[in-house]
């Protein structure tokens, strides 16, 4: 919310926020319409894990496309028997709700610890002692880890399709575990809870801010990381990064540190990502206008002038505080660029950080496999609070489509569609980035409408449609403000106001596409206010639960809500929807909460990270949640999904205040989950977000992150551990220190099979 700082409040939940208070029409008017057979894993040690084959189901395979029952192309080695088994996915034997401070997996599978914050990535750079006291950040891995994908290495470190032992893997560094302005976990003292802020507090925390990439191996049967990799890289807020698409060179990019607009410092608050079919990585920037400042009389000093306005729909009001007060940490420039207040006297803000807010919200592309290749903001794809970036399935001779979501409460849904048509020999390009510069820097961008019968459409925003050419909340100059200022433009064109949506993914086998809606605090049956939207057709639920004494109202378990392109596939501006699964407690009523019929065994809340493995077609599941964590740690699924329309319609119908007739309204619910169709495979430690998921290309290899395991220590106690609410990774036995860390896992399956089977 846009409130001052408190510094006596404990610290918000930086990732549930909203600036969408415009007076969209919301559908609601349109619409009257088990611990005995599973391991704790602590680190490389697997206690209790059995790997038994006769788990494995031999069930032979079926032909229809939702069957179940898979025939592995690479059988386990080892004991191979002479004639490889069938695998049945998902055969493993679900994982109960945990609140121990431990990762669990199934029976059968090893979760090992492979890279974590601190972790050194030159061979120069000192081990980490995990006590506050540690240098050279710049030099490790970042803290917070997010989204994370695996490029495969071939002998001569390009990519490769066929290697399943070495690889990169790039990965996003979100934000740290802060309270009242610190990153207490990695100062020695907790650090500084005033302000101002010493300059080697924000040198540290800005420099655990952004990307990393680093290789991995397979040595022997035990995956690691390689600190002396040349592969290794980090990103953080002094990296240099250009300005690509509709917005480089544009009045809105200009600043003191680039007076021309072409370029910008860092990548901040990185959260989903996406990999390129040119085997680029693509980083969303998601919550980055919390870190910048602006001065009490901002507005005034600006003039009033429409900039005021498109900041405070991104989030920052004049009198905004920064969330960890950079802006305070000296004079220098570094410093300086956190403070978004006009203070120069250029008329085009040469001479400020002005504009420096206009440089972060976007899908950033980086070549994994080359650090001489510059680092691309990707304009051309809007500026929200981005999370990850889907590919739809390319089409040779087609235009290429981008899905996204913007996770604040009330935000949009987009897709982005290239001019360029797909060229299959892109591929396997010379320069990848000059083949994002081809499909990611001219195309169209949409946003989404969702229509109470089940049909949809996407609305191009583009600055000749009149709805945008004439809205009154925002006089468009260009198509580049279009692009910087998207969520006033999809505000003009009436668009969706959806319950936060997080990541999505794509089904490989038939196109569809995933997303994840967390929750929605602001989600009413009877709206108070202009930040409050009613239930509508796909975002259908408005309900009280109980944590505790606490009683939590709105979206609280959040949902997954897919969709079919029209005929034309990634140029449709049609589709048709349904809901693939609501998340709920499995003991929620059934007609109104738990409408997907979830189990004990299945039953999950605030759905997340979320992506479709290409060598199994599991669809992985994973949760950041705050609703549920009174009866189990975040976790991740496992589903198998059918397609958008295998379910019903039903009606919900809620009651009003004043006597009003009760709201009924319909919405579309996938088939209901089985035991066969989804399982849950993983819990994770205390105060963990579980996020961030990649595989080996065979599928035996599934890297996840941890991340923030301890949120809800208390700064004061950081020198006691007794009192962190998670020792992890440090009681899994890996590393120096007790302060818990985020870290990446990867998991194996004790009989060399697929992960998920
Ligand atoms: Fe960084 Fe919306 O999760
Ligand atoms: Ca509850
Ligand atoms: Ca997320």
């Amino acid at each position: 919310m846009n409130k001052p700082l408190d510094l006596a409040r404990i610290p918000v939940d930086h990732d549930d926020i909203d600036t969408n208070d415009s007076p969209n029409e919301h559908f609601s008017a349109v619409v009257q319409a088990r611990m005995s057979r599973r391991s704790l894993l602590r680190g490389g040690a697997a206690s209790a894990a059995t790997a038994l084959f006769g788990a494995v189901s031999l069930s032979a395979c079926g032909g229809s496309d939702n069957d179940n029952v898979a025939t592995s192309p690479n059988p386990p080695t080892g004991n191979t028997p002479a004639t490889p088994p069938a695998e049945k996915l998902l055969g493993f034997t679900a994982v109960s709700k945990s609140l121990a401070d431990a990762v669990v997996v199934p029976a059968g599978y090893t979760a090992t610890v492979l890279y974590a914050l601190g972790d050194p990535l030159t061979a120069n750079t000192p081990a980490f002692k995990n006590d506050g006291t540690d240098g050279d950040w710049e030099n490790r891995a970042g803290d917070h880890h997010d989204g994370m994908e695996f490029f495969a290495l071939s002998a001569t470190n390009g990519p490769a399709t066929t290697v399943n032992d070495r690889g990169v893997l790039a990965m996003n560094h979100e934000a740290t575990t802060d309270e009242k302005l610190s990153s207490f976990f990695v100062h020695a003292n907790g650090g500084t809870m005033s302000l101002p802020r010493p300059a080697a507090e924000v040198d540290k925390e800005m420099a655990l801010h952004g990307l990393s990439t680093v290789e991995v191996r397979k040595n022997g049967s035990k995956w690691e990381y390689l600190k002396d990799s040349a592969l290794n890289r980090r990103v953080h807020q002094q990296t240099e990064i250009e300005i690509a698409g509709p917005a480089r060179g544009n009045a809105l990019m200009v600043t003191k540190y680039s007076t021309n607009g072409t370029k910008t410092r860092g990548t901040l608050n990185n959260c989903g990502t996406g990999k390129t079919p040119w085997n680029t990585y693509l980083s969303g920037e998601e919550n980055w206008s919390g870190y910048f400042n602006r001065s009490a009389t901002d507005d005034a000093a600006r003039g009033n002038d429409k900039s005021v306005a498109a900041l405070k729909r991104y989030g920052r009001n004049q009198g905004d505080a920064s969330r960890h007060g950079w802006e305070t940490g000296g004079a220098e420039d570094r410093f300086q660029r956190w403070n978004n207040s006009r203070k120069g006297t250029s008329l085009d803000g040469s001479d400020d950080y002005r504009n420096e807010m206009n440089a972060m919200g976007y899908i950033v592309e980086m070549d994994p496999y080359d650090k001489t290749k510059a680092i691309k903001k990707r304009t051309a794809l809007g500026r929200f609070a981005h999370e990850s970036a889907a590919f739809g399935k390319p089409v040779a001779g087609q235009p290429l489509a981008v899905y996204m979501g913007d996770d604040s409460r009330n935000e949009y849904i987009y897709k982005y569609v290239s001019n360029a048509a797909w060229a299959t020999a892109d591929a396997n390009p010379a320069d990848r980035i000059a083949t994002g510069d081809k499909y990611l820097d001219n195309g169209k961008l949409y946003v989404a409408k969702f229509n109470a019968d089940g049909s949809g459409q996407w609305i191009e925003l583009s600055v000749t449609n009149s709805a945008i050419a004439g809205y009154a909340g925002y006089k468009f100059a260009d198509q580049a403000d279009v692009v910087v200022n998207a969520r006033l433009a999809a505000d003009a064109v009436g668009a969706t106001k959806m319950d936060r949506p997080e990541w999505c993914s794509v089904n490989p086998a038939n196109g569809e596409i995933y997303f994840s809606l967390t929750n929605n605090s602001n989600r009413r049956v009877e709206p108070s206010g202009s930040s409050q939207a009613a239930p509508d057709a796909a975002n259908p639920r408005a309900y009280t639960d109980q944590k505790g004494t606490a009683t939590q109202a709105g979206n609280v378990n959040g949902h997954i809500l897919r969709v079919k392109e029209g005929a034309a596939g990634s140029t449709a501006l049609g589709f048709t929807w349904d809901v693939y699964l609501f998340g709920a407690e499995a003991k929620a009523a059934a007609a109104s909460i738990n409408l997907s019929g979830l189990s004990e065994d299945q039953d999950f809340s605030s759905p997340d990270g979320l992506a479709f493995s290409a060598a199994t077609g599991i669809c992985w599941i994973q949760t950041d949640d705050g609703a549920y964590t009174d009866v189990t740690n975040c976790m991740m699924l496992a589903g198998l999904p059918g397609q958008v329309g295998d379910g019903k319609k039903v009606t919900l119908s809620y009651p009003r205040a004043n006597g009003a007739a009760n709201l009924a309204l319909d919405t579309y619910v996938g088939k209901a989950a089985t035991p066969d169709t989804l399982k849950r495979f993983l819990v994770g430690p205390v105060g963990s977000e579980i996020t961030g998921i990649a595989e080996t290309p065979d599928g035996k290899a599934l890297f996840v992150n941890i991340q923030h395991p301890g949120e809800g220590t208390a700064a004061a106690n950081v020198g006691d551990p007794s009192k962190y609410t998670s020792q992890w990774p440090s009681n899994a036995g890996y590393g120096a220190g007790k302060r818990p860390r985020s870290a990446t896992i990867v998991i194996t399956k004790n009989d060399g099979g697929r992960i998920g089977t």
